[in-house]
């Protein structure tokens, strides 16, 4: 008797004995510590990218105007039709343009996984609009697989308030269940939460306090806030913590999951009620970029029908009107109005040498004179560069003396095969630093900034080894930033 689902035909997995070619790349940066057997899967089978393609045409969708739920909220019977859907989906034969690997592979060719990969979505203001498109195509083939192209909308994975692996996609934990996919951290796997400080509300708060683009969702050149936190420390968080870090912290292999949709309708869903927080008039706060370079960037991806379809950056702007779907968002005050320049200078010498703000006596007394009225402090490090090779979760802490206090996160994808592995590539950060503010913004020795592996951060089982201790208490990369500047509520 035949028992293996036809979806698993293209997937066979194996087992290596050795550390696999990717945990080179952990080696340099000392946060791979052990060596363990990892999983294999079958490389993106890198199609040609779908190019040119009928132009979408704003006003053609004239679907109901649908709200998005949370998983949380779906009704059995919309479960059970997602469900079926992805069960639908992975049933399509290989010929077919809509299939879940097929799905799989065009997230790996825009983000530079295969050598054909026409070209990275992540890292640059591309990455809100190109996942947008993306996901409204998915959604119109899911749709169309259970002949509800008009009612079906994706569910988010809302981590704010599910802090596990939301049920439906977790159990039963088998091929039977259409949404599961058995290449995931272990331990939330098995039912464990999410790191405390990852996808949080109060990091929620801290990004919608950020009203310019460039600094919430990115520009050209630069990867916005969001994109590293929350949006990278969840995959990662999903992902194998070592690498190859399949699937969820594997550019390459991220969609394989189909908590991937989940988790990317929630990162739109905060595109979204971002967006919901401008105000009408020429201020430019919490307004999409008006640049032509993105709003004109277009995108080929296959419809329901398998068509090739072209869609820009400014189709997808609207997406109540244009793509037919809402969210519920709960509106958050805007706070963060006040920016005052600083500088991330290198390097403080002594027992823990790195950098450190430098600050005029006005910003220091405006910032504690927030700090002791208990409003937030944020420092914004725009222009870090992140080295080549670099995967997985990190924290940013603030050291001083032996006080350690963990001022941020950064999730890092790996990127496979093509891996633009000798480019660094660069983002901007948002660290909330009000618990650090004593020791960085201290007159003599401020505390100094680190980047630190959080492997192991609690949450793993397995003891790193003795190399491996010195390892986490060495910065994976020196931060370094162009510009900095603190962010405090306007009194
Ligand atoms: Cu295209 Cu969440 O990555």
């Amino acid at each position: 008797m035949i028992t293996t689902k036809p979806w698993e035909l293209g997937r066979r997995r194996f087992i290596q004995s050795t550390a696999v070619v990717a945990g080179s790349a952990a080696f340099a940066t000392g946060n791979l510590l052990t060596s363990l057997p990892a999983l294999a899967q079958d490389p993106p089978t890198c199609p040609a990218p779908p190019s040119g393609g009928t132009s979408f045409v704003a006003g053609s969708d004239k679907r109901p105007i649908t709200l998005r739920k949370s998983i949380g909220a779906l009704s059995d019977a919309e479960l059970s039709k997602l469900h079926d859907a992805y069960t639908s989906l992975r049933a399509l034969p290989s010929s077919d343009k809509r299939t879940w690997l097929m799905q799989a592979d065009m997230h790996a060719l825009f983000c530079a996984s295969c050598t054909n990969s026409p070209t990275d979505i992540h890292g640059s203001w591309n990455f809100f609009p190109w996942h947008r498109a993306f996901l409204y195509y998915f959604e119109r083939i899911l749709g169309s697989l259970v002949g509800d192209l008009d009612g079906f909308r994706l569910p988010y994975w809302d981590w704010e308030h599910i802090r596990t692996l939301p049920l439906p996609y977790a159990s039963p934990g088998s091929s039977s269940n259409s949404l599961w996919d058995g290449i995931r951290n272990s331990s939330l796997a098995g039912g464990g939460n999410l790191p405390a400080t990852h996808g949080t509300t109060s990091r929620i708060t801290t990004l919608y306090g950020l009203s310019d683009f460039a600094t919430f969702g990115g520009d050209a050149g630069s990867a916005g806030s969001l994109e590293s936190d929350p949006h990278g420390i969840i995959h990662t968080d999903v992902g194998q913590p070592l690498p190859p870090r399949h699937d969820m912290g594997s550019l390459g292999y991220a969609a394989r999951d189909p908590l991937f949709f989940a988790h990317h309708c929630n990162i739109d869903k905060l595109w979204s009620g971002w967006n919901d927080l401008a105000s009408g008039g020429t201020s430019t706060d919490y307004k999409n970029p008006t640049d032509s370079g993105f709003l004109d960037t277009r995108w080929s991806f296959w419809d329901e029908n398998q068509q090739v379809v072209s869609i820009s950056a400014a189709d997808v702007l609207d997406h109540k009107n244009t793509l037919r779907y809402v969210y519920k968002v709960s509106l958050r005050i805007p706070r963060l109005a006040l920016i005052l320049e600083c500088r991330l200078v290198c390097c403080r010498p002594g027992p823990d040498p790195g950098p450190f703000l430098e600050v005029s006596e006005q910003v220091r007394e405006a910032v504690m004179r927030s700090f002791r009225q208990e409003s937030p402090v944020v420092l914004i490090l725009h222009g870090v560069e992140v080295p080549p090779m670099l995967s997985g979760a990190f924290d940013v802490v603030a050291v001083s003396g032996e006080q350690r206090i963990v001022v941020g996160s950064l999730g890092l994808l790996e990127h496979e095969e093509k891996a633009e592995h000798g480019k660094a590539h660069r983002t901007t950060l948002a660290l909330d630093v009000t618990k650090a503010v004593e020791g960085l913004f201290a007159k003599e020795k401020p505390a100094t900034l680190h980047v630190f592996s959080s492997a192991y951060g609690g949450r793993e089982k397995t003891e790193p080894s003795v190399e491996g201790k010195r390892a986490l208490r060495k910065d994976a990369f020196e931060l370094r930033a162009e510009r900095a500047e603190i962010r405090l509520e306007k009194r």
